[in-house]
């Protein structure tokens, strides 16, 4: 298989990493990359923090619920949906900036994912491990603090990278046919979704999961315990705050 195919097809996410630094060139050279990610009429309205200091690390770890690779990763780097540098362009030049609504905030939001996802394809494919973090959208409100985020600014996700220090299992997929629809949307029958999620459900790491969470089912594990209606309502309300906040949706 051809070299980066293999990356594609043959990574996990990387939680431990070793003590060694991720040079500042090589840094450099990941965000070159990820920043030639297609981006929404070559606006590139997105920002990107990147976090070496142990002090900030140590002021972002709660915000992360205490998730260990913010201290232990060399690297945490904020993606930001940022239309505070766009429309400081806009009113310099003349321009009335018309991005104070949800639309521009999806379109910096979608921005700021492909840039992300690019950087971490790049990372993979020189050896390095990285994870998401999917606390940055529960706790906007606070990161924007830390980070000193400015009006037309909203952090949308956060990646740590790092030299691995380990090399787990790669977990499973649902099987191709299962995500793909042929010309026009094929909705899933009783049949179909016992189908596609028994191999999910028949692997031992899934019934260990069920059994830990006193569970009946591995779909009660994620709404019971990982995704609650409770938790998904409370953050809704903090996000569309920070929506608010930052200028995107009336108030
Ligand atoms: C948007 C997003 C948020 C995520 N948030 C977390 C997280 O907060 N903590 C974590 O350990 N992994 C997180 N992950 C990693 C996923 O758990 C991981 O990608 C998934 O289990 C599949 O594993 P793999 O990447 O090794 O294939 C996140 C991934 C994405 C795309």
């Amino acid at each position: 298989m051809a070299e980066f195919s293999k990356t594609l097809m043959n990574r996990r996410t990387i939680r431990k990493y070793s003590s060694q630094e991720v040079d500042d060139s090589l840094l450099n050279e990941l965000l070159t990359m990820g920043c030639r990610a297609s981006t929404t009429g070559n606006m590139q309205v997105y920002s990107i923090i990147v976090t070496r200091d142990t002090q900030i690390k140590k002021e972002l770890s709660p915000l992360h619920f205490n998730q260990k690779m913010i201290t232990e990763a060399p690297v945490v780097l904020t993606f930001c949906a940022d239309f505070n540098r766009f429309n400081k362009w806009c009113v310099l030049r003349n321009a009335e900036p018309g991005y104070d609504n949800f639309l521009s905030f999806m379109t910096a939001a979608i921005d700021a994912l492909l840039v992300a996802q690019t950087v971490c394809v790049a990372a993979e494919s020189k050896g390095l491990g990285i994870c998401y973090l999917g606390t940055t959208t529960y706790t906007a409100d606070k990161i924007i603090e830390v980070l000193k985020l400015p009006k037309g600014v909203i952090p949308v996700t956060t990646v740590t990278l790092g030299w691995p220090a380990e090399n787990p299992e790669q977990v499973d997929r649902l099987p191709l046919e299962a995500v793909v629809h042929k010309e026009r949307y094929v909705d899933y029958t009783k049949e179909t979704i016992e189908e596609y999620y028994r191999s999910k459900e028949e692997r031992d790491d899934s019934k260990q999961f069920v059994k830990e969470n006193n569970k009946e089912s591995l779909a009660q594990v994620f709404t019971d315990v990982r995704y609650k209606k409770s938790d998904n309502e409370y953050f809704s309300g903090v996000l569309l705050q920070v929506l608010k906040d930052q200028g995107f949706i009336e108030q």
